[in-house]
């Protein structure tokens, strides 16, 4: 089906991804590159696996979401990306430790290929890293000029249509939005004088936007989300989304923290810890990093649990979660959530819930998703935040005025409700048929 708003799939997508051999990037291009080969399915992926219902429940139509908008087929993504180490995606994904290497072989030649381009980098960002494959330039302003000619050149080099660049790299230190991110002008300026409150995510976001590329930021850094870079974003029509993919702990609660909500169950505290030991968890282990991740793990209950409009159920709950980088674990995450509840005559109860989750396993499907969806935002003239993706994120981007909505299930039918729009279909309201009924006899 399609629509004459929404620009075609025609030619290929170029998918830049900064921290090209970091364990969710390299586990995610490992499974795209076996799903070609017809050797996997893409579990875990919405767009590829998670079929629309379209009209009445009675009319028995339920597409696959990837049949019934236009996407990108798999087959026509073209990758490159950015990295502080010098070595090709075969080696980095050894290095990740994620798949086995029984999967890294059917694949070995299309990973070996691929190697990275020079970062934009400081170790003032990301304390616990150092990397020597970085660009040098003037100032800031000068690398971000560097990036934009990388992705002018990937894009002529490989003679593609599109560009969508996605943000896979290094938690960067906690920074608050300030005046040098509050307007193009400032922005620019900030970026010549080596302003500190610059991060290297931030060019990259500035650079992508500028050349015409749709932005993706799976971290919980600020990177596009400043005022000088949404603007610049509506202002040159490209998508921007955000931040920080929902994986694990914060996937779990947002469906529980809605659940309790729904019932209208009181909370007493939540106590989330979790032990991992990739590079993601070492970069964690500093303070400033893991404020970035904490900021953005710890807005979900407030948002959907709403303490202000429910005093009583949600006014004085206590929220703790800890991030312990234990190496043994690798990327196999362990979690656990102690969550104290209340109901009838205020008696507690208790919940706990031990996740064995893979972090790479649960992220790389949701890197391929918001890379086709962002595509198809792009291709439809969707500017600036699209809140319709919040549905991948711990902590979704949105307008200033707006919310953002963390409840999983709210999440899922905002996607599919904005996908029957952009296919001039009807939004499904779950209206319940005896209203109808009602509403049609006394009104019609
Ligand atoms: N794995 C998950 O479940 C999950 C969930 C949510 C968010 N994230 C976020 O995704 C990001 C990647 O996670 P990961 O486990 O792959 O981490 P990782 O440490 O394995 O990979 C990050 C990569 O980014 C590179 N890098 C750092 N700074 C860079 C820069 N300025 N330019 C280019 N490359 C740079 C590093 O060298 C590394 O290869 C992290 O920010 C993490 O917090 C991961």
């Amino acid at each position: 089906m399609e629509t004459n708003r929404i620009k075609q799939p025609n030619g290929k997508l170029g998918v830049l991804i900064v921290g090209l051999n970091g364990a969710v990037s390299t586990t995610f291009l490992a499974g795209i590159f076996a799903i070609r080969k017809g050797l996997a399915h893409p579990i875990g992926s919405v767009s590829q696996m998670a079929t629309i219902r379209i009209g009445k429940r009675t009319d028995n139509y339920f597409p696959f979401i990837k049949d019934f908008v236009p996407l990108e087929s798999t087959n026509d993504l073209v990758f490159g990306g950015w990295d502080i180490r010098d070595e090709n995606c075969l080696e980095a994904s050894r290095y990740a430790k994620v798949l086995e290497e029984k999967d890294l072989i059917n694949v070995a030649d299309e990973l070996e290929n691929l190697r990275p381009m020079k970062a934009v980098f400081d170790q003032e960002y990301v304390k616990r890293l150092s990397g020597s494959y970085v660009k040098e330039g003037e100032n800031k302003y000068d690398l971000m000029l560097q990036l934009r000619n990388d992705i002018k050149d990937f894009k002529v080099k490989n003679s593609l249509d599109r560009i969508v660049v996605i943000w896979a790299g290094s938690t960067e230190i906690f920074i608050p939005i300030n005046d040098v991110h509050n307007t193009k002008e400032s922005f620019i300026e900030g970026m010549k004088n080596n302003d500190t409150d610059i991060a290297p995510s931030m060019l990259y976001a500035w650079a992508a936007v500028s050349e015409g590329a749709a932005y993706i930021n799976g971290s919980p850094g600020l990177s596009a989300d400043v005022p000088a870079i949404i603007d610049l974003a509506e202002e040159n029509n490209i998508p921007i989304a955000g931040k920080d993919f929902k994986t694990g702990q914060t996937l779990i609660k947002t469906v529980i923290g809605p659940m309790l909500k729904t019932r209208m169950l009181g909370l007493n505290g939540w106590f989330s810890t979790n032990i991992l030991g990739n590079r993601d968890g070492e970069v964690l282990d500093d303070a400033s990093s893991f404020k970035t991740k904490e900021e953005s793990k710890l807005s979900v209950l407030d948002t959907v649990l709403q303490p202000e409009i429910y005093p009583e159920l949600y006014g004085n709950f206590y929220h703790k979660v800890r991030i312990n980088y234990y190496p043994p674990r690798g990327d196999n995450k362990e979690g656990w959530d102690n969550i104290d509840i209340f109901g009838w005559l205020g008696y507690p109860m208790q919940l706990k819930v031990n996740f064995l989750c893979r972090d790479s396993i649960l992220a790389a499907p949701i890197m391929l998703d918001l890379i086709l969806f962002t595509d198809l935002a792009l291709r439809s003239n969707m500017k600036g935040i699209q809140d319709w993706l919040s549905l991948f994120f711990k902590s979704p981007m949105h307008s200033q005025n707006s919310v953002p909505e963390h409840d999983l299930f709210i999440q899922m039918m905002k996607l599919k409700n904005t996908l029957r729009k952009l296919m001039n279909e009807d939004p499904i309201t779950h209206v319940d048929s005896n209203a109808t009924k009602i509403y049609e006899d006394c009104y019609e």
